[in-house]
């Protein structure tokens, strides 16, 4: 799918994961708006990720208003403020891609797997929006250190479960723009297998001292 003439919108840009996908995406020369819960704190955000890009490419506005000029609505906060955040902004995702990088990780205990009733959480978050939000989950494994330092490969594939086509390819190309590489790993629900990774993730990161360990997947035809 191409992204060209789509403006990507991530709510709560301001954070950690929001902003290095952010500044990223800009950096491939899309059109990237972040949102905060305060316009202001936006802004400063995003002049701190255009110093670092040399250029005034990302806007920061308000949740509400990333949503509505959004073409793609990236949502990156914490998974307590998930639903809160998406349903607060519903009226404007009508007929547009949703995609979910969050995670449920459950304090204090970020290394269990705490997947709520056992499903994935985005999937429980799609049901609450409607069937006319195409919602995709992708990024969950992709931590965010690395992501400001183009000089660094971050050595991570990105899962991409969702029921529409169309927002899977979305979120694949948007991986790509990152400099990623997004795999279709199936429905929505299998989203509930990357949420989980995430926690065994933070599990081997403890273990070995890591900062960003991640993911591959192996046996796929050579990418053309
Ligand atoms: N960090 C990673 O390495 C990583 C990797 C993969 C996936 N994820 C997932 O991505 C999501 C964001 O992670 P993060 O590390 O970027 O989180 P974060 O920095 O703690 O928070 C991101 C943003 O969420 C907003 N926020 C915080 N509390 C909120 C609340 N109660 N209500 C509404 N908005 C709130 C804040 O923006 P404003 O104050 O500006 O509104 C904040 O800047 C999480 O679900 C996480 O599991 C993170």
């Amino acid at each position: 799918m191409s992204l060209t003439g789509k403006t990507i919108a991530v709510l709560g840009g301001t954070g950690a994961e929001g902003s290095g996908l952010a500044f990223r995406w800009a950096h491939a020369g899309l059109t990237v708006i972040i949102g905060s819960r305060e316009a202001a704190k936006a802004q400063v955000a995003a002049a701190a990720l255009n110093a670092l890009l040399g250029r005034a490419a990302i806007e920061g506005v308000d949740n509400a208003t990333a949503a509505a000029r959004g073409d793609i609505i990236v949502l990156t906060v914490p998974y307590a403020a998930a639903t809160t955040t998406a349903l607060g902004v519903k009226e404007h995702l009508g007929g547009k891609i949703f995609l979910d990088v969050t995670v449920p990780l459950i304090p204090p205990k970020f290394d269990r797997v705490q997947l709520p009733d056992g499903r994935s959480a985005v999937e429980q978050l799609a049901e609450k929006l409607g069937p006319d939000v195409s919602v995709v989950a992708a990024f969950q494994n992709v931590g965010a250190h690395h992501l400001k330092d183009l000089a660094h490969t971050v050595d991570c594939d990105v899962l991409v479960c969702g029921d529409s086509r169309e927002a899977r390819e979305a979120a694949v190309a948007l991986a790509e723009a990152a400099g990623l590489v997004g795999i279709h790993a199936g429905a929505l629900a299998n989203a509930a297998a990357a949420e989980a990774m995430t926690s065994v993730l933070i599990a081997i990161n403890k273990a070995y001292k890591a900062k960003a360990s991640g993911i591959r997947i192996t046996g796929l035809p050579p990418r053309t």
